[in-house]
Parts: C-alpha cells; sequence; structure tokens
C-alpha cells in the first residue's frame, strides 16, 4: 500500500524541432548515472544509455529507495537532483532543424527518505541545443530519472503552432503488452486498450503495409476493435484540463478483414457529434492515419469520439490505433541563437560556474542570466543580449574573440579580473557598444585607435598598470618613475582626447603637490564623448598655427576690437578671407613662456564640444603670440542682460537655454576631460553667444599657474574674477571642479536678478550674500529681474533658485556636480517649455535658503 504512494509521472512532449536525419539519432540519457558506468545496453529495447554528467553543470545524484527497485528497471533506478538553484537545465546536442520526440521520465522512489511527493516544473527550449530545464516552484526539490530523445521526420505530427505535449497512446487489443522500440522506430510507447463488455477484437496474421508517414509498429496494426453490436457506434471517450485545452488526435486504421464483394464497412467519425471526416473505408492491410488539421476542444474537457456505421455500411467501425496531444504554445521566443552561442562560447572559455548561467540567456526573464540584461521588448523577434558585466569573475587569459559573436551588446564590463593581452580591436566593431569597462585587469599593449575614434564610446582602463601609452590616448609615463595610475583617455577623437589629457594632466600634478590626496580617490570612471559637432578627423597642428604678419592680415592690421578678455585684447578678423574670427593678442605679461604656450595650445586646439569656443589656431612667433578663436557673433551673455548691446531684453526660456548649454560646457571640462579640467573664470563675460543665440564657454585652459614638473614656480597669482571665485579656494588655495560650480551658481543668480555680482550700495553687496538674506526673509519676488515682468514659470525660477544656492554652498563638497546642474537645469527648461500645459505646483514652492 505504502509503496504505491509514490511519485510517477512520465510524459512525452514532441518539439517543434524539424527533420530527422538520422534514424539512429537517439539521445539516452540515464540521468544521476556515474560515468564510469556510462553507457550500457539498457533492456529490452537494446538501446545504450549514457551519464548524463556532461549534460548538466549541477545537481547530485541518488537513487530510489530499495523497496521500489523490484517495480523499476534501468535506467529509472537512478536520479539526479538539484538542492541549489532555481532553474537547472540540461544541454542536449540535438540536430538543428529536426523535430524531435522528447520523453522525461520522473520516478520518485522515496529517493530522499522523506516520503514526500514532489513538485516542480519542467521547462523546454529548442535552440541548437535543445535544454530540459527543471525549475523549482515551492520548497520541493527537482530531481529526473531518464531523459530521451528521438528525431522524428517533419511531416510528423505537424501543428499550426508551438509543440504537442503527449495526451495518450494506445492501441486498441486485448493484450498485455507495451510496444515500444525496436518495434516503434520512433520509440513511441504504445499501451493496449479494449472495453470488454462493448467492443470485440479483429486481428490478422497476415502482413499490415505500415509503410506510411507514421510508420507505426506491426503489432500495433494487426490488431483493431469493432463495437460487439455491429448496429453500435464505436465511442472513445476521455476528458482534458484545463478544459480549453486545444488537442490534436491521430487515428491510425487498416482494415484487417478479407471483406466479401458484397461487404462494406464504411464510416463517420464525429467528435463531440460533429463529423470530422467521412463516409471513410479502412484500406485492406495499409496503413491510413486521419489527423486534425486545427486543433479541436471539448466543451467542458469532456470528449467524445464516436465512429459511425454510415447506412450503406455491411461491417461496424473499426479502429486500430489512436494517439493524443496538448498544444503547448511558447509564445515567447528564445534568444537569437546566434548570441546563446557567443554567450555560452564565453562561458566555456572563462569556465564560469555561474549557477543561473543555464537554460535560455534572457527568457523567461524571472531566469535572466545572473550578468546580462537583454532586449526582448519586442514580443515578435528573439530577445537579444545588451550587457554583459562580468566584473569580479576571476577571468584570465584574454579578451576572448566570443565577445565579437555578441552583436548587440551596448554595454560590457570586464572590471576587477585578471585579464591579460592587448584590448582587441573587435571591440570597436561592435556598432551599439558604446560602455566598456576594462579596469583592474592586467592588459598589455595600446589601445586600438578605433576604439577612441568611436563617437560616443565610454572606456574604461584604469588600473592596468602594463598598457601602453600611445599618440592620442594618454599621457606618457613619467621618466622619474613616479607611481601613477595609467590612464587611459580616450574620445571623441583621439587627438582631442590627447589635448585634454596633456592639459589636465599637467593640473593635476599641480594639485598633488598642494594636496597628495586629493585624486588618489575614485574618478570618474568613464570618459564622455563630445555630443557636440562630429569630430574632425586628425587635423595636422602646423595648419593651425599662423606667422605674425598672416595675423596682422587676417585683423587687418588691427582693425576692429571686439573686447578685453583675460590675456589680452580681441580682435576681428577673417581666416581664408571668408572665416571669421576672434583674434586674441596675448600680452607679454599674461603668458609664462614659450614651452607653456605651445603646450596648452595644443591642448585647446584639441578640445571640442558644442558649448565650448573652438580655438581654430594660434600665433607663436617670438614675442608675438596670438590665439585664434572661432567668432561668436552674439557677443556675451553680460553684454545682453546689460541691455548694452541692444535693449531687447533676454526672456526666461533664453536666459535658461544659454545657462543650460553652458553648463554643459562646463561639464564636458569637468568629466568629458580626464583628470578633469577646471574652467577656473566662469562668468558672463565668457558664455559667448553664436549667430544662433547658441551659448559657448570662452577662455578656458590657458592657465596662469600651471607649472611644468620640476619648476619650482609656483604662481602666486589668484586666478579667476572677483565676486565669482570660490570662497574655499580663497582659503586652500587649492582648485577644484567645485570652484566653477561656484562661479556657475553666480551666473544662476545673475540670470535670476540681473543684478551686479557686487554692489557696494547693496545691503548685502555680494549677489550670493544679498540673495540669500532675501530668501530668508521670504522676499522672492523682490530678487527677480524686474525686466522679465513675471513672464516666466515660476516653478523653474524657484528651482534655479535653489539650485543657484546649492552651488553657491561654502562648503565644496555639498555643491552639486556639474552633471547634476545640467540635470536641473534641463528639467528647468522642460518646465519653462511646457508653459501654457496646465502645471500644478506643490504649495511649498519657495526654495529654502542654504
Ligand atoms: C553533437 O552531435 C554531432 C553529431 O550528432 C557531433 O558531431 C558533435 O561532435 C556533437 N557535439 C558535442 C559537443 O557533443
Ligand atoms: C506499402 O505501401 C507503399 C505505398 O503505399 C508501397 O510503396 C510499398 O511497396 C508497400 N509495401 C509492401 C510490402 O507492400
Ligand atoms: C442492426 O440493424 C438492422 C437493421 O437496422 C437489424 O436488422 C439488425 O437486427 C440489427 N442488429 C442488431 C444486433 O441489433
Ligand atoms: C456511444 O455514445 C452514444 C452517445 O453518447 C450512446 O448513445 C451510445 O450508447 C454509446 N455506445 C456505446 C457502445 O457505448
Ligand atoms: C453476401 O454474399 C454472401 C455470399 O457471397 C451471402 O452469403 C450473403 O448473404 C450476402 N449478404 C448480403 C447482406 O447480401
Ligand atoms: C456521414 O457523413 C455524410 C457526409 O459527410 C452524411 O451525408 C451522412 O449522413 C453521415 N452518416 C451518418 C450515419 O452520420
Ligand atoms: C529593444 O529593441 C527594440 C527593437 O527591436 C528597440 O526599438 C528598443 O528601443 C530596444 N529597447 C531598449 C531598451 O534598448
Ligand atoms: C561567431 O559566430 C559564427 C557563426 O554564427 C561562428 O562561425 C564563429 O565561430 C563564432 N565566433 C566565435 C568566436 O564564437
Ligand atoms: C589575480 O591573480 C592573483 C594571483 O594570480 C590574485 O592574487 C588576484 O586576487 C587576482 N585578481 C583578481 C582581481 O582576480
Ligand atoms: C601582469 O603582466 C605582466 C606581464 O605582462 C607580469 O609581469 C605581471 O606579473 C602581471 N601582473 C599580475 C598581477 O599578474
Amino acid at each position: 500500500m505504502e509503496r504505491r504512494c509514490m511519485f510517477i509521472s512520465s510524459f512525452v512532449l514532441i518539439l517543434h524541432l524539424v527533420q530527422a536525419q538520422d534514424p539512429t539519432g537517439f539521445i539516452n540519457v540515464d540521468c544521476g548515472l556515474p560515468l564510469r558506468e556510462s553507457p550500457y545496453n539498457s533492456l529490452p529495447t537494446g538501446l545504450a544509455y549514457i551519464s548524463d554528467a556532461d549534460l548538466v553543470k549541477s545537481g547530485k545524484t541518488s537513487r530510489i529507495a530499495k523497496e521500489f527497485e523490484p517495480d523499476y528497471t534501468k535506467p529509472i533506478l537512478k536520479l539526479r537532483y538539484f538542492p541549489d538553484g532555481v532553474r537547472n537545465c540540461y544541454h542536449l546536442n540535438v540536430t538543428r532543424d529536426t523535430k524531435y520526440l522528447i520523453k522525461a521520465t520522473f520516478v520518485y522512489g522515496n529517493y530522499d527518505g522523506l516520503n514526500v511527493d514532489p513538485n516542480f516544473d519542467l521547462y523546454l527550449g529548442p535552440n541548437i541545443w535543445t535544454t530540459v530545464c527543471l525549475v523549482k516552484t515551492g520548497i520541493s526539490i527537482p530531481f529526473i530519472n531518464v531523459l530521451e530523445l528521438r528525431p522524428l521526420k517533419k511531416d510528423m505530427y505537424v501543428t499550426q503552432s508551438g509543440s504537442l505535449k503527449y495526451e495518450f497512446r494506445r492501441y486498441l487489443s486485448n493484450s498485455d503488452r507495451n510496444i515500444r522500440y525496436p518495434d516503434d522506430v520512433y520509440d513511441r510507447k504504445w499501451y493496449p486498450m479494449f472495453v470488454a463488455n462493448s467492443w470485440t477484437q479483429v486481428t490478422t496474421n497476415l502482413n499490415v503495409n505500415s509503410s506510411n508517414l507514421y510508420e507505426l509498429p506491426k503489432g500495433v496494426m494487426s490488431t483493431g476493435v469493432t463495437p460487439l453490436n455491429p448496429n453500435a457506434t464505436l465511442n472513445i471517450t476521455w476528458t482534458i484540463e484545463p478544459s480549453t485545452t486545444k488537442f490534436y488526435s491521430y487515428m491510425h486504421f487498416a482494415e484487417l478483414q478479407t471483406l466479401r464483394a458484397n461487404d462494406t464497412r464504411e464510416f463517420n467519425i464525429t467528435m463531440n457529434g460533429k463529423i470530422t471526416y467521412g463516409p471513410y473505408s479502412p484500406k485492406p492491410l495499409k496503413t491510413q492515419t486521419i489527423f486534425d488539421i486545427t486543433p479541436e476542444q471539448c466543451d467542458g474537457g469532456a470528449c467524445l469520439l464516436q465512429l459511425l456505421k454510415t447506412s450503406k455500411s455491411t461491417l461496424p467501425p473499426l479502429l486500430n490505433a489512436i494517439e493524443a496531444f496538448t498544444v503547448i504554445d511558447f509564445p515567447q521566443m528564445e534568444t537569437n541563437e546566434d548570441e546563446v552561442a557567443g554567450i555560452k562560447n564565453v562561458q566555456d572559455i572563462y569556465g564560469l560556474n555561474k549557477i543561473s548561467w543555464q537554460g535560455d540567456p534572457c527568457v523567461p526573464k524571472q531566469f535572466l542570466w545572473d550578468g546580462l540584461n537583454c532586449n526582448n521588448s519586442d514580443i515578435s523577434t528573439p530577445p537579444i543580449i545588451t550587457s554583459l558585466d562580468l566584473s569580479t569573475s576571476g577571468l584570465t587569459g584574454i579578451i576572448t574573440q566570443a565577445i565579437q559573436n555578441l552583436t548587440h551588446l551596448e554595454k560590457l564590463d570586464l572590471s576587477n579580473n585578471n585579464l591579460t593581452g592587448e584590448i582587441p580591436k573587435f571591440l570597436a566593431d561592435i556598432k551599439s557598444l558604446l560602455v566598456i569597462d576594462l579596469s583592474g585587469n592586467n592588459l598589455t599593449g595600446s589601445v586600438p585607435p578605433s576604439l577612441l575614434q568611436k563617437k560616443g564610446m565610454k572606456l574604461n582602463v584604469e588600473g592596468n598598470p602594463h598598457l601602453l601609452c600611445t599618440a592620442g590616448s594618454c599621457v606618457n609615463k613619467r621618466k622619474d618613475g613616479h607611481k601613477k595610475k595609467s590612464i587611459i583617455v580616450p574620445v571623441v577623437a583621439s587627438i582631442a582626447s590627447v589635448a585634454v589629457i596633456i592639459g589636465a594632466f599637467v593640473m593635476f600634478l599641480v594639485l598633488r603637490k598642494k594636496k597628495a590626496s586629493k585624486f588618489e580617490g575614485p574618478q570618474p570612471s568613464y570618459i564622455q564623448a563630445s555630443d557636440g559637432r562630429s569630430s574632425e578627423p586628425a587635423i595636422m597642428t602646423e595648419n593651425k598655427r599662423f606667422s605674425y604678419s598672416e595675423v596682422i592680415a587676417m585683423t587687418n592690421n588691427f582693425q576692429r576690437i571686439l573686447g578685453k578678455g583675460g590675456f589680452g585684447i580681441v580682435y576681428y578678423g577673417f581666416v581664408n578671407g571668408t572665416k571669421q574670427v576672434a583674434v586674441k593678442i596675448l600680452s607679454h605679461s599674461s603668458s609664462q613662456g614659450y614651452k607653456q604656450f605651445k603646450a596648452e595650445v595644443e591642448l585647446l586646439l584639441r578640445v571640442h564640444h558644442k558649448n565650448l569656443v573652438n580655438l581654430v589656431g594660434y600665433c607663436d612667433e617670438g614675442e608675438n603670440m596670438a590665439l585664434i578663436y572661432e567668432y561668436m557673433s552674439n557677443g556675451d551673455l553680460k553684454e545682453h542682460m546689460s541691455g548694452t548691446r541692444n535693449r531687447f531684453i533676454l526672456n526666461w526660456g533664453t536666459r535658461l537655454k544659454i545657462v543650460s548649454e553652458s553648463a554643459q560646457g562646463l561639464e564636458y571640462l569637468h568629466n568629458g576631460c580626464k583628470p578633469p579640467m577646471v574652467h577656473r573664470d566662469v562668468k558672463t563675460t565668457n558664455i559667448l553667444l553664436s549667430e544662433h543665440f547658441e551659448a559657448k564657454l570662452a577662455d578656458f585652459g590657458l592657465s596662469r599657474s600651471f607649472p611644468i614638473e620640476g619648476e619650482t614656480h609656483v604662481s602666486t597669482v589668484v586666478a579667476g574674477t572677483p565676486g565669482y571665485l570660490d570662497p574655499e579656494y580663497y582659503r586652500t588655495n587649492w582648485l577644484t571642479e567645485k570652484s566653477d560650480v561656484y562661479s556657475f551658481g553666480i551666473v544662476l543668480l545673475e540670470i535670476i536678478t540681473n543684478q551686479p555680482v557686487i554692489d557696494q550700495s547693496r545691503e548685502k553687496p555680494h549677489i550670493a550674500e544679498w540673495v540669500g538674506l532675501m530668501l530668508t526673509k521670504g522676499d522672492i519676488i523682490s530678487i527677480m529681474d524686474p525686466t522679465l515682468n513675471g513672464d516666466y514659470d515660476s516653478g523653474s525660477v524657484w528651482k534655479v533658485v535653489e539650485l543657484a544656492m546649492s552651488c553657491l554652498n561654502p562648503s565644496s563638497a555639498r555643491r552639486p556636480t556639474m552633471s547634476q546642474v545640467v540635470i536641473g537645469l534641463n528639467e528647468c527648461l522642460a518646465a519653462e517649455n511646457s508653459r501654457g500645459v496646465s502645471l500644478t505646483f506643490g504649495t511649498e514652492v519657495s526654495p529654502r535658503a542654504r
């Protein structure tokens, strides 16, 4: 009694794969079989069963309890169970485009001594490699005894969609013998069925020609039944759950009796009273199969199949065998098979042993492989792998070629491993791949130029001490052997980035002298490529170098003064007679000598961002030094704010756009360059406006105090403009990006208030203190520029006030980064632009002073 209390479930699925080439392509797996006992031939089929050790990466082996052994034979006796992980999968080497019959056998047999019926799910995934996954659904542990695959012919068991799940398979006979391989060449297992009180058996000793598509065994086709009462219908009933399940039935017929001339056997086939086929007469000793072309359903799940003798028939209906399958749809498409092959390759090459790396990498979503991200938003196309994170996975060896086949990767993280060798060029060929983190490895060679030149690429190669520096990619190692991070800095164009790095590197040394620990901490990991104009091809520096006589010519002998900027007077001019330029003639006192000037200019020539004023050339002829910039026809922000340029008032939206763009330029200096570059002189007169009122920052990168390494010279010149200067810089003499953030905060207050930065006649002369005071008084309206006439989205104004005050926090650490400022301003801009659309504000709209 107790012995029978066990879980026995054996079911068969026919997967929608196709075309059997090799009739002997059976896969017979005895799960839990030790390798040393593999393979063996099993009786009665004589088929060779192999161990599953090479097909599954997880699980433990066991065998059914002793008391159940007499009821079973190999290969059922042993089993594999999966205490770890939610999804455990077998990977089977199947033939591509082949339809398979897959049989999985589960006999609990109290193998764990707990005597509790287990419950778990089975997933099948057809691919180049078919997977059979056992999925834990509750507390019970999944297990499996036998896994068998038989290739079928492609035209057999055709479905409109999905795959077929075995419901039943019977041959009609009062025998007690099950028929399977070798009688059935596909190893379908046929059970006998007979209803003694209403059926009578018909058999033949003659040979039945069973060579139709379904290749039924002779033992199945040489026997059949007819109703006992020759006038009765032949009824077969079954139930299906759930009741809406669709199914296909397959009936196999052969006339087994020798009919006399005046005999006729003819009948109609009906399902639930509806005629599905007929009238039909079985062919003498020849197999025919009648099946559903479209799946059927039964009301309430109760199915009644009837064979109804027609009036013409002298003989009762006859049936030899019947099979029924329900439909399983796989609505979720499998991951693109090339990518599956690619990621499995990666897994094999690095010997990755991650428990979740089983089955389909992307679907079902809840079993997404650890470290992967996929795009399966479009249900009609196979999911694709978009991101691969193998950081800190103990990877060794080179960066494998296999990654090349993950052609939709957007993000690749191989950081903190022990990878060696060179950075492969193919990374640049993966079009969508724009974020690569290779930091913390032991890579050698140099960064491929194609990678450096890729637009929008963010590449991190920090912490690879042996990575060589190449022109255009990073700073050369310092000769003194001083320990330095090997930093490669991509990108926009390699050329542009070199420049940035050199400049920033110089500053890096300065800062190190002042406070050694400053740059030891984590640095921004990624290099942001310019989102500005497309990078120009590498332009020879020589082409940008002008002689002094050319400078005289282009300015028409310094005819028109545009203004006076840092370092000197700016003149209007033309290059090539057409291109308008602004030529800044440097006064002697402002430069530190030839070497440094040249280095800085070379740097600046290569910085390109749509919100940074572009340096187009320079002149360094002896004492005559000049910088030639793109011409900004609409002057600077200050002129527009003060109304000195024209009487046209910049509206709030335009002001927001201008500061938002300036913030982006500054953000690029801070984060797009590595190590970061500090502007040092952010102010409204350095925000220039192009013909189309596009804002660009000017006057950055030229330092007055960047001593070259080894020089004892330390500048005592305090950079910057009074009022805009970070008070913390005064105290510490230590310049950081946050000093620019402070200055930018002042610019923000200027566009809000249109007040002078310093006004001795004010209650508080400095604009930041004055605004702070007004805010604590709750007097918000009085700080607003009256010329705006209240024409602004108040929400966006308050937000900018709040942002400005946070930029002006006395503690630089508590100021936002420029990236945060950019985000905040973009939000304000969006709010302003959506004005007219109804906007609701909370009751607490007034910013708090800090
Ligand atoms: C997969 O099967 C094919 C032929 O059936 C065989 O050539 C190939 O070596 C097998 N691959 C593996 C990994 O077992
Ligand atoms: C069985 O039938 C097929 C055609 O239906 C025929 O080609 C074949 O020769 C027959 N076999 C025998 C043994 O009669
Ligand atoms: C079957 O039907 C025929 C005519 O309808 C009748 O003559 C015959 O007796 C019936 N046979 C049985 C066994 O009921
Ligand atoms: C077959 O089914 C029909 C309809 O349900 C019923 O009338 C008939 O008696 C059944 N015949 C047998 C032999 O069970
Ligand atoms: C059919 O023919 C046989 C002789 O060949 C005869 O005995 C039998 O009565 C006939 N049956 C009918 C229904 O006519
Ligand atoms: C069998 O089906 C045909 C049409 O397919 C129909 O004319 C005939 O009446 C049916 N006979 C029975 C007994 O259902
Ligand atoms: C996913 O791919 C589809 C195209 O198949 C694309 O439209 C969509 O933007 C992608 N989604 C993401 C998050 O990349
Ligand atoms: C990439 O895929 C192609 C075909 O899809 C295959 O031939 C090639 O071997 C794969 N390369 C790697 C490195 O896996
Ligand atoms: C790299 O390998 C060394 C020794 O081979 C080991 O000590 C170190 O932890 C490894 N680093 C990583 C990140 O795996
Ligand atoms: C890194 O590689 C170099 C050779 O390229 C080797 O000398 C060094 O030991 C490696 N470092 C580590 C930590 O494996």
